[in-house]
């Protein structure tokens, strides 16, 4: 019954780019001559046969003075448009921009004011260099020792798809603008393929094709700067942080470089393992009660999308739950429970996580913190950091942003910009073709949520009155756009919610809350074995007070199972609401989750007949949420430890906190929110955001697929393209050999027709749209068959007495009508019991 909270994305794929394409263009502006530095070789913008179009403009200026390091004595100044244009260029690559500014002539640097534009997407605007430095972005790096000598250097990542790169500087009219150094590297495609989380609370669906990456910020947390020249091939520049530091004292260094390696081998190119070598972590983690945040707050331009990138290394504890904390970003919630071990798949693993973000029009800050995970004990919370990267994306094709304090009534920084489209593409369309695709399917939750998070936020310390369910009901009205909410409370006064506990009924029940009785933790608190009354066993859910999310989820999830009664479903006895505690008492399921006989403990395997049976009870109580009730619900959490399973391993679906009713009859969909778990969720739902029944289904083929692997759905431990069940097992069912990774406890006993047919089945379900997967009704009938289809088989070959195969098909159409039964009980006992309003 965990529930962790993961508004998150999937995102697909840079597809592979022809390696011919990939070469670096190093280029050394306003001289005929090549020189190199760190290694490489910079070719003047003068030379001959450099594969560069300079346009006739500008002026080669170059300075004497000895502060400035040999790339930068030179630049090309412009007082009229200049274009450098870069041939046989395609796919994803690092453009840097390199500013030093010296004095030269008549011009006077520090009034230089220009825009510049690559491929039609605005990165600077009215850019001056000294009035740059002085306020923001990437900082100076001071060359060398010698601090009266500084540099800019302005990174961008840019998807090229024309086979050309243009870039074009327009000074401002009457002013001038200089570059000293352009360099264009490769990006190595791997760099943004990982799922993203989205921060919690808002966002709209965001698509990255074709967007440009402005580098804001890149940080070795807790460790010395890491120079361009130790960073692969990349050329990346690591900053210390801590003058990003709130506090810079919060944080305790921590190092240690033996024996590092990358979670994922492809992550090689993410960060040099230098960057995991050092990390900050809360200091005096023995003594002080660990009640902070460490802070980091970076300038960031006003209303972007911002990527930002946190990079971990767990390099003291060789064991899960040492570490765990809470990551917030512009102070909500981006994830909980981290445990960097957990995540990294071990100790001494390079491991990054990606969040997505958007900075309102209204602020110019981003804050990232990490602190305690209030869940967790004082001794257990303790903070990791790495590195850290923080990445603009644009929008509108543009990057650029100027502050607006020149008074003039212009408002926003961005109505300036104007969008200008490079006219390229006439001939080599061949090439264009095979042009690099750059998919990013981002997908943001915005809106729909809203009432409920304000409503949460007017009400900070967390629980309201049991009986106020106004703002679930209604807002679950209105965001279908029904207009049936004139009652708010009409729900639940109608509604049957089982009995009413005190809280000293609770105590008894479970000794006091007593810690040895505790059967599952969750973000929304623990979950308790306790006994009620005469003695009957009962899970009784206690809320942690500190979780707003888990308030919405409890009361959905009373809301959802005081309507609902079925065999497969697991039921509430009742609830306690006094002294703030918010309390749920269930049936007690005495074999625990799904999960746990599959995988992860040692309980004895299930036989495949067990699963089946498993999952044919799941997909009933499925089918009766979708069909059973009066609208339709959708349960968006299906997955293994929402599966339990009682004393004669009945399947019951469970955790109702997430939720919907489904659409309306003139509704095909629920626009809402991302919500579910990791691994399980539905791409179509993330693409478009609109709930439907057929996510359900999407989420329960994972699961078919996870009862045959019996392994997690997520694995970061294996090698990339096994880390996700869905994908892998779907690439083995495509080839029909999905024996080949069949759990290796059900080797040779199970019937090879089952196993095929059962493989088919979870693939129909994992289809990529809706509308081709199967409903639950079908996916039911389809279990029900190959149940049958493995029955028949062990009878011809173990002669297993066939009466157990009528009693196991009897014993799940006892459960229709028992369903049948209580449902005309819940009905009734709905009417007499009602809400105290
Ligand atoms: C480079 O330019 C300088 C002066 O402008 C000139 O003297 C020199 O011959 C040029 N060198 C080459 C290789 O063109
Ligand atoms: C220009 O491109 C050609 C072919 O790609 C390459 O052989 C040559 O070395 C390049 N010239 C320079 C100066 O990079
Ligand atoms: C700057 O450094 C150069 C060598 O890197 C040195 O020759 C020069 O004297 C230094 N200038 C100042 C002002 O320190
Ligand atoms: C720069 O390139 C753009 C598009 O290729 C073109 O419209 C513009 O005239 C060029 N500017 C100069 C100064 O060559
Ligand atoms: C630019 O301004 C800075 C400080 O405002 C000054 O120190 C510097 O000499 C100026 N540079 C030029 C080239 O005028
Ligand atoms: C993303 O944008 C590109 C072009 O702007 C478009 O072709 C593509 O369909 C979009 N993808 C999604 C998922 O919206
Ligand atoms: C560094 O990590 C290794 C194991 O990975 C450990 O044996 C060693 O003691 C650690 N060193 C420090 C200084 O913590
Ligand atoms: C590092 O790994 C090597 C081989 O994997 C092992 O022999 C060595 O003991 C390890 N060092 C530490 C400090 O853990
Ligand atoms: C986050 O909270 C701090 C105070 O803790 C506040 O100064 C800052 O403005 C907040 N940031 C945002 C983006 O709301
Ligand atoms: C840490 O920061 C978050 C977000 O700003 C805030 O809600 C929380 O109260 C802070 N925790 C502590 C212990 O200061
Ligand atoms: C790395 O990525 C490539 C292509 O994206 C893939 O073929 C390969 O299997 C991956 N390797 C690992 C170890 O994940």
């Amino acid at each position: 019954m965990e529930k962790l909270l993961l508004s998150l994305v999937i995102i697909s794929v840079f597809v592979a780019t022809g390696e011919a394409q990939s070469k670096s263009f190093l280029i050394n502006c306003g001289t005929n001559s090549s020189i190199n530095v760190d290694g490489r070789r910079w070719v003047g913008d003068l030379v001959a046969d450099n594969n560069l179009t300079v346009s006739s403009s500008g002026i080669a200026a170059s300075t004497d003075s000895s502060i400035f390091g040999p790339l930068y004595k030179t630049a090309r100044f412009f007082t009229d448009g200049l274009n450098y244009t870069f041939e046989g260029i395609q796919g994803n690559y690092f453009v840097r921009l390199h500013f030093c500014p010296f004095s030269f002539e008549n011009y006077n640097v520090n009034e230089s004011s220009f825009d510049v534009v690559a491929n039609g997407l605005k990165l600077v605007t009215e850019f001056n260099v000294p009035g740059e430095i002085s306020h923001k972005n990437l900082r100076l790096q001071s060359s060398g020792s010698n601090s009266s000598s500084f540099f800019l250097i302005k990174e961008y990542i840019l998807p090229i798809n024309m086979d050309v790169l243009v870039i074009e500087f327009f000074p401002k009219k009457g002013s001038l603008g200089f570059i000293n150094a352009v360099e264009i590297v490769p990006v190595v495609n791997k760099l943004f393929t990982d799922p993203v989380s989205k921060v919690s609370g808002n966002g709209a669906s965001l698509n990255l094709s074709g967007r440009g990456i402005e580098t804001m910020y890149r940080l070795n947390v807790g460790g010395p700067e890491i120079k361009s020249r130790e960073d692969l091939d990349l050329w990346r520049t690591w900053e210390v942080d801590s003058s990003y530091m709130i506090t810079a004292d919060a944080g305790l260094e921590i190092r240690n470089s033996s024996n590092i390696t990358y979670a994922s081998m492809n992550d090689s190119s993410v960060a040099p393992l230098l960057v995991y070598e050092s990390a900050r972590t809360m200091s005096n983690t023995e003594v002080l009660e660990k009640r902070f945040n460490m802070s980091w707050k970076f300038e960031v331009d006003p209303d972007f999308d911002y990527w930002i990138r946190l990079h971990f290394c767990e390099v003291v504890y060789g064991m899960a739950n040492q570490r765990i904390f809470r990551i917030y970003i512009n102070n909500r919630t981006a994830s909980n429970n981290f445990d960097v071990f957990v995540q990294a798949g071990g100790m001494n693993r390079a491991y990054h996580q990606d969040y997505i973000d958007v900075v309102s029009s209204k602020t110019k800050t981003l804050w990232i913190q990490l602190g305690p995970e209030t869940a967790a004990g004082a001794s257990g919370t303790d903070a990791l950091l790495n590195g850290l990267e923080i990445f603009k994306l644009s929008r509108n094709a543009n990057l650029a942003y100027i502050e607006t304090y020149d008074s003039t009534g212009n408002s926003a920084g961005n109505s300036k910009t104007k969008i200008l489209w490079v006219g390229i593409g006439a001939g080599g369309a061949s090439v264009v073709i095979l042009a690099v695709l750059i998919s990013f399917i981002f997908c943001y939750c915005r809106g729909q949520r809203k009432k409920l998070t304000d409503t949460k936020s007017n009400n900070p310390s967390g629980w309201r009155p049991f009986f106020l369910h106004g703002s679930i009901t209604n807002s679950t009205a209105n965001a279908k756009g029904a207009a049936g909410s004139q009652n708010p409370y009409a729900s639940m006064a109608s509604t049957r919610v089982g009995k009413w506990f005190t809280l000293a009924e609770i105590r008894a029940a479970t000794n006091n809350f007593d810690e040895s009785l505790v059967i599952g933790v969750g973000g929304f608190g623990k979950v308790y074995k306790g006994a009620i009354e005469d003695g009957t066993p009962a899970a009784i859910k206690r809320a942690n007070p500190q979780s707003e999310q888990g308030l919405t989820e409890f009361e959905t999830e009373i809301e959802m199972l005081s309507k609902l009664r079925h065999r497969h479903l697991v039921s509430m006895i009742g609830f306690c609401d006094e002294q703030n505690e918010m309390i749920l008492v269930y049936e007690y399921m005495a074999n625990g989750t799904l999960r746990s006989h599959l995988f992860g403990s040692d309980l004895p395997p299930l036989t495949w007949k067990q699963r089946l049976v498993a999952c044919i009870g799941a997909a009933r109580g499925l089918h009766y949420l979708h069909t059973g009730a009066e609208r339709g619900i959708i349960h968006r959490d299906v997955k293994t430890t929402n599966i339990l399973l009682d004393e004669n391993f009945v399947a019951k679906m469970s955790d109702f906190g997430l939720s919907k009713n489904g659409p309306a009859l003139d509704h095909t969909h629920v626009s809402t929110a991302v919500k579910g778990s990791f691994g399980y969720l539905d791409p179509e739902y993330f693409r478009r955001q609109q709930l439907t029944e057929k996510s359900d289904v999407y989420s329960f083929g994972v699961v078919l697929f996870e009862v045959i692997c019996a392994r997690p759905v997520i694995n970061p431990s294996l090698p990339k393209d096994e880390v996700n069940l869905a994908e892998w097992a779907m690439g083995w069912q495509r080839q029909r050999s999905l024996e080949t990774i069949i759990d290796p406890h059900l080797k040779g006993n199970y019937s090879a027709d089952s196993l095929k047919k059962f493989g088919e089945i979870a693939e129909k379900c994992l289809a990529d749209e809706g509308k081709n997967r199967p409903t639950m009704g079908e996916v039911l009938w389809h279990l029900e068959y190959v149940l049958q289809l493995h029955q028949a088989w062990m009878c011809s070959n173990n002669g297993e007495n066939s009466s157990s195969f009528s009693q196991a098909l009897e014993g799940l159409e006892e459960g229709e009508a028992e369903r049948k039964n209580v449902q005309a009980r819940g009905i009734l006992e709905s009417d007499i019991i009602s809400g105290s309003q």
